[in-house]
């Protein structure tokens, strides 16, 4: 075992996000365009055994989290090998994806025998006229039968992110709440964030506070939970509820500060910043016969470029942070 991963702002980098693919079974209108999106060749991206030699790297450095991400990560044939590369390989206490759900039905069984620890869920809206606009293709029923079979395999708590549109489904937010009466998931509202391409604009965020106050509105007894170190949610429970709701607040108030992520794209180079651009080619490296120890060297250097916060804007200074609790909530600017 090396040095954690500390950078010059003395975050240590714990967790390790992983795009398999870029491909995807659905085209979201915020992330693709109807025709998809340019795909590297096939042989451009990490093979099952250069992800495992990574993730090696990275475990010996004190990567303890990984993220199977994509595009949409079950489009990978070979997911449920990858997963079990990377926990034979050692040092990771947890492997999760992040997918769109289409095909859990059919794959969830497989991933979970090879080590799958967690998975949360892309869903933004719960009405099926709605998803087919949204993501120009048929689906929910799966989604849902999806979710349903995650939490009938133990998968505690399964995540669904909601990314919120303002006009598109912010009506939707009490709708989502009431979905974890009965079901033990967390439902994390996420603000939307620009990205090259996906026509971002002020208009379509729905800031963090003004959802949260939607839902004190409707369910005022709402508590907020105990926080976990790292998480990018506040997290929150209505009494008597299965699961929770936690709002994503990426633009109004980022947690950049205690940012624990690196991420490495499905071409296999380093990011150390969702919004930064490559820093290095771990794949050419690799290919080109690096060993161990500069594969470590690389990483270090890489993430000596790491900003203390990311650029998108609207951002608000610490003193305008609104105190945890809906009583405050509901009294403070929205
Ligand atoms: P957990 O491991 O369950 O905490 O997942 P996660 O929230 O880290 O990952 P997920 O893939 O579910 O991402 C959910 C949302 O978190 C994304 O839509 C982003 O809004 C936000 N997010 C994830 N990673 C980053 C990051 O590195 N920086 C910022 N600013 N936001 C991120
Ligand atoms: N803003 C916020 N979240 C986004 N996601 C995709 N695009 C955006 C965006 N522009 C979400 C997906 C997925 C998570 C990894 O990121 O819905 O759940
Ligand atoms: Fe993009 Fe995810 Fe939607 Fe696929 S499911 S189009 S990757 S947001």
């Amino acid at each position: 075992t090396t040095e954690p991963l500390t950078d010059l702002h003395g975050r240590r980098h714990n967790y390790l996000r992983i795009s398999l693919t870029e491909r995807c079974n659905l085209r979201c209108q915020y992330c693709m365009p109807a025709e998809g999106v340019p795909l590297s060749p096939k042989g451009a991206l990490l093979s099952r055994e250069e992800l495992a030699r990574l993730v090696r790297v990275f475990a010996a450095a004190g990567v303890d989290k990984v993220r199977l991400t994509g595009g949409e990560p079950t489009l990978r044939a070979d997911l449920a090998d990858i997963i079990q590369s990377i926990k034979e390989g050692g040092g990771v206490r947890s492997v999760s994806i992040t997918t769109n759900g289409l095909v859990l039905t059919r794959r969830l069984v497989a991933l979970q025998r090879a080590g799958l620890d967690a998975l949360n869920v892309s869903l933004d809206t719960l009405r099926a006229p709605r998803y087919e606009h949204m993501t120009r293709r048929a689906g929910l029923s799966r989604v849902l039968a999806g979710i349903d079979l995650a939490l009938q395999l133990g998968y505690k708590p399964v995540k669904i992110n909601t990314v919120l549109m303002k006009g598109f489904n912010d009506d939707e937010i009490c709708d989502f709440v009431e979905f974890t009466k009965d079901k033990d998931v967390e439902v994390r509202f996420i603000e939307f964030m620009p990205f090259a391409g996906n026509e971002w604009d002020d208009s379509k965020l729905v800031p963090y506070r003004r959802a949260l106050k939607a839902v004190v509105e409707r369910f005022p007894d709402l508590q907020p939970a105990v926080p976990r170190p790292h998480d990018t949610a506040r997290v929150w429970q209505v009494p008597g509820f299965a699961g929770s709701v936690g709002f994503i607040s990426s633009m109004t108030q980022h947690f950049c500060s205690s940012c624990n992520r690196l991420r490495l794209t499905a071409d296999g180079n380093l990011k150390v910043c969702l919004f930064g651009a490559s820093e290095v080619s771990l794949r050419d490296a690799l290919r080109t016969g690096a060993d161990d120890a500069q594969l470590d060297r690389l990483v270090r250097l890489a993430l000596r470029n790491k900003k203390p916060q990311h650029a998108a804007r609207r951002t608000v200074t610490p003193s305008r942070r609104v105190p945890r609790g809906a009583g405050v909530l509901l009294a403070a600017r929205a």
